[in-house]
């Protein structure tokens, strides 16, 4: 690791010390030390398993986050800017699991290293210099952090990070061997928010190209085959698209009404995120895109509002049943900036919802379905209803202004809310579903979730039976270190 990478982990310990994590009782905050560098690199090698790893998961986890928190001395100034290391966490079946973590050797990094200096705008970070600002705006010359998603694609390692192209990393050590186009389909960007449709055995994504017109590239990337471009739309404005839905037969978009302050931004007058201004008197646009048709899609916009994350969606009869995450507005991105370096001023404040949309008439009706702040929704089956949404969320401790410290199961059908506390000082990342092999319904499986351990500072994946998931972890695989909070992950089964 680079030296500047280890002077800042010296530093986080200090002031996590000093701020009292460890002495009796003094729980509060203590995720606050997950954000300093990852402090090891390793291939495979057995972790400490606590409790019962159940017979039957076997496979790996794959997740991704922001890993390094500055670079050559230069803090970065968002959750989002952050080097991303990938870790894996491979379950034998029996008993056993084995645990990997790398930083992606990006071109971008490389480029540091051999200038010895910080070079790149990022997402909150601005440009060390107004010149450099400039050439990244024009050129688009950014640094590839890949720490957002992971995606298995044809037995292919890749992560993802929504500005840039897929890393591809070696599936045995995690080593990387380079960003990819994935059989020229991808133009310039692909999001880390990849979603798989089981009927049509393929994986739907989009890319957001900045040029004279904003464009929606979207992709279909199948089960055998090569990887294709669907189509290309045009955006309404310099907007940001984080995620979509698929179903069986369409992909959905909420366009949110964010413009690019673009003479700023190319000037390099401020990070991109301070660029985007929030125009609520613009709408979000609703997009609705035939899979089978894809030029032909249906737009309209309503009332704005916005969202990180989707859990699922699905077809009835002439509708589209989404459930996502909403927000009023982007405020919550002022949380993502704000939490690297300890409570935010405001709660992050997204709760779950359900729209009913129906493309023909042109309408979105939107509804609540659970008061609990939260976020990172999972459910167990891609595209199609699902019973159960798992989130990680936040307690009345934290009071929506820390990191997430619990986990929910909400029943969307009911609206009911059971919470899972994972213990003091646990703070818990996306909840990820496995199916039980011949599972029989949608329950019927586990859920695995990094966490950090305040108290013991280290990571661990905790197995949850998703049939009971409010009794807690089942076992754990413990890192020998803390792994710095991630975004997203998926599973490989074996
Ligand atoms: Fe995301």
């Amino acid at each position: 690791m680079a030296t500047a990478a280890r002077r800042v982990s010296e530093a986080g310990k200090a002031e996590a010390s000093s701020a009292g994590v460890g002495t009796a009782g003094a729980t509060a905050h203590a995720w606050r030390r997950a954000f300093r560098d990852l402090p090891r690199e390793h291939g495979f090698e057995p972790l400490r398993v606590e409790g019962q790893l159940p017979e039957g998961l076997r496979g790996t986890l794959y997740r991704t986050g922001p890993s390094l928190f500055s670079t050559f001395g230069r803090r970065y100034g968002h959750w989002f800017d952050g080097d991303g290391a990938v870790s894996a966490v491979r379950f034998d079946g029996g008993g056993g699991a084995r645990g990997a973590v790398k930083l992606v050797e990006s071109l971008g990094r490389k480029e540091e290293q051999r200038r010895g200096r910080a070079h790149y705008p990022n997402y909150g970070t601005t440009a060390p210099t107004a010149w450099r600002g400039l050439v990244a705006g024009l050129t688009g010359d950014l640094k590839n952090t890949a720490n957002t998603s992971v995606m298995i694609w044809q037995g292919r390692l890749y992560a993802l990070m929504e500005a840039c192209r897929p890393t591809e990393l070696s599936i045995e050590d995690l080593a990387t061997l380079g960003e990819r186009d994935l059989d020229g389909a991808v133009v310039r960007t692909f999001s880390a928010h990849p979603h798989y449709v089981p009927a049509r055995r393929a994986a739907y994504n989009f890319g957001v190209r900045y040029g004279r017109h904003i464009e929606l590239d979207l992709f279909e990337l199948p089960d055998g085959g090569r990887a294709r471009r669907l189509t290309t739309l045009t955006l309404p404005g310099a907007t940001m698209v984080h995620d979509f839905i698929a179903t069986e037969r369409h992909l959905v978009f909420f366009v949110p009404p964010l413009r690019l302050r673009l003479f700023r931004q190319l000037v390099g007058i401020g990070a991109f995120a301070d660029n985007l201004r929030w125009r609520p008197e613009q709408g979000t646009e609703v997009i609705v895109v035939p899979i089978d048709a894809p030029d032909r899609p249906r737009r309209f916009t309503v009332p704005a509002f916005y969202q990180w994350h989707f859990a699922t969606a699905f077809e009835r009869g002439d509708e589209l049943v989404v459930d996502y995450v909403r927000y009023a507005d982007f405020a919550s991105n002022h949380w993502l900036g704000e939490i690297l370096d300890g409570p935010a001023r405001s709660p992050i404040g997204g709760t779950l919802h359900r729209a009913v949309v129906d493309p023909a008439r042109g309408t979105l009706t939107d509804e609540e379905r659970a008061a609990v702040p939260c976020e990172f929704p999972r459910v167990a089956r891609a595209a199609q209803e699902n019973r159960f949404v798992y989130v990680a969320a936040h307690s009345d401790a934290e009071a929506g202004r820390g990191m997430f410290d619990r986990l929910a199961r909400i029943d969307v059908a009911r609206g009911s809310i059971d919470s899972i506390a994972l213990g003091p000082a646990q703070y818990p990342s996306e909840p990820v579903f496995v199916r039980r092999p011949d599972g029989r319904d949608e329950s019927d499986g586990w859920l695995l979730v990094l966490v950090y351990d305040g108290m013991a500072d280290k990571s661990c994946v905790a197995v949850l039976d998703a049939r009971d998931p409010a009794r807690g972890a089942i076992a754990r695989a413990w890192f020998d270190h803390h792994v710095p909070f991630t975004f997203h992950g998926n599973f490989a089964p074996a």
